[in-house]
């Protein structure tokens, strides 16, 4: 085992998209786990653009990441050396790990995973975060019904490849939104999608009018901004939307663009509803119970998209979220299991 550990801290809040002087790269003595705690060598780190939000100052659902504090991510990771009563070495956890090659962790905080059931980096995916939120989001708010008609933006990343089979096995038709005819090749021929936008090539307007004559029963945000409007423009009476995300608005400097189309919740007695996957923590269990058997029987495919290069690699790779280039959940390789 070495004897130091790397890590990226954040060294200043950055204006717009992230840039390499707003991290510091960092290397710390190992430390040892006392009561309760666990030391675990991190194999995958989950890339998320929620972590855009947590380096910003002021009040949201978690506290932001201080000045000079290790990244706040999840991971997944290998025990190696354990003060807590439920894990020994060689244990696989999930958990805040941060970015950093090993992380002295309170066991409170981890949970076990079987890396013979799935690879590692599924656990960061469908079988972890984003496949809950993918779950929840459809499925308490969005409540589709079998004919009705999912519309989902980032329909080739984490969450709205898992939102479109989901709305699919539960007997909606799914229509998906995604940047680039490859992406939406990929949305409808591997995920079974019944049609995918490319929101880079023309009106998402006139295309939603063609794909959703009927108008959207249930449209899943993660995007925000002028797809949004577009989608707001296209709803069937009686619409849900599950607000997840804004990823279009999270490096705006001007701040963020809100939805001009939503009187169009009025006239359609539809409804828009934040919510936050971990709202549904004690429920994680239900759901990622449900979505094996999904991936057992092949009705669910799983994509992890799994960059290399260790910690150092994190501040350009976290930018390929917001370049959108990424297909399915954005993993880093620190050190594979
Ligand atoms: N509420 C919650 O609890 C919760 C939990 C997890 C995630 N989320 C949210 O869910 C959304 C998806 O997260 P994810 O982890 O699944 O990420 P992801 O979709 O795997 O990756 C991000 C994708 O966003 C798209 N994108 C980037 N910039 C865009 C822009 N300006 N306009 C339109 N699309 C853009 C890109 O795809 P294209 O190439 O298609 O543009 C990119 O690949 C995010 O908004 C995230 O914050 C919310």
């Amino acid at each position: 085992m070495p004897e130091t550990n790397h890590q990226i801290r954040l060294a200043a809040r950055p204006v717009g998209l992230p840039k390499d002087s707003d991290w510091e790269h960092t290397e710390e003595p190992l430390g040892e786990p006392g009561d309760g705690e666990v030391l675990v060598r991190v194999n995958y780190l989950s890339l998320d653009p929620a972590m855009r939000g947590w380096m910003n100052e002021g009040r949201s659902y978690v506290p932001p990441v201080g000045l000079g504090d290790v990244m706040r991510a999840g991971g997944v990771g290998t025990v190696v050396a354990s003060g807590h009563g439920d894990f020994a070495a060689g244990d696989h956890v999930v958990g805040q790990t941060g970015i950093q090659e090993y992380a002295l962790l309170d066991g409170a905080g981890l949970t076990k995973v079987d890396p013979s059931l799935a690879p590692l980096p599924v656990y960061l995916g469908t079988l972890g975060m984003p496949g809950q939120t993918a779950y929840w989001g459809l499925l308490d708010i969005g409540r589709p019904e079998a004919g009705q008609t999912v519309v989902v933006s980032g329909a080739a990343g984490a969450v709205g490849g898992v939102v479109g089979q989901i709305a699919r096995i539960k007997g909606a038709r799914a229509v998906g939104i995604a940047g680039g005819e490859a992406k939406c090749r990929h949305v409808v021929d591997e995920l079974g999608f019944d049609a995918c936008i490319d929101y880079k090539a023309g009106s998402v307007a006139t295309e939603l009018r063609r794909h959703c004559p009927d108008g959207i029963d249930v449209y899943f945000d993660n995007v925000g901004g002028e797809i949004l409007d577009a989608c707001l423009a296209q709803l069937a009476m009686r619409a849900r939307i599950p607000l997840c995300g804004a990823i279009s608005q999270y490096n705006s400097s001007e701040g963020m663009q809100g939805p001009r189309n939503y009187m169009s919740l009025l006239v359609n007695r539809a409804s828009m509803t934040g919510f936050l996957v971990f709202d549904y923590a004690d429920r994680y269990g239900e759901a990622a119970r449900e979505m094996a058997v999904w991936l057992q029987e092949g009705r669910l495919k799983t994509f992890e998209d799994v960059a290399s290069g260790g910690v150092q690699a994190f501040p350009d790779t976290f930018l390929r979220l917001f370049r959108g280039e990424n297909l399915g959940k954005l993993v880093l390789e620190v050190a594979p299991a």
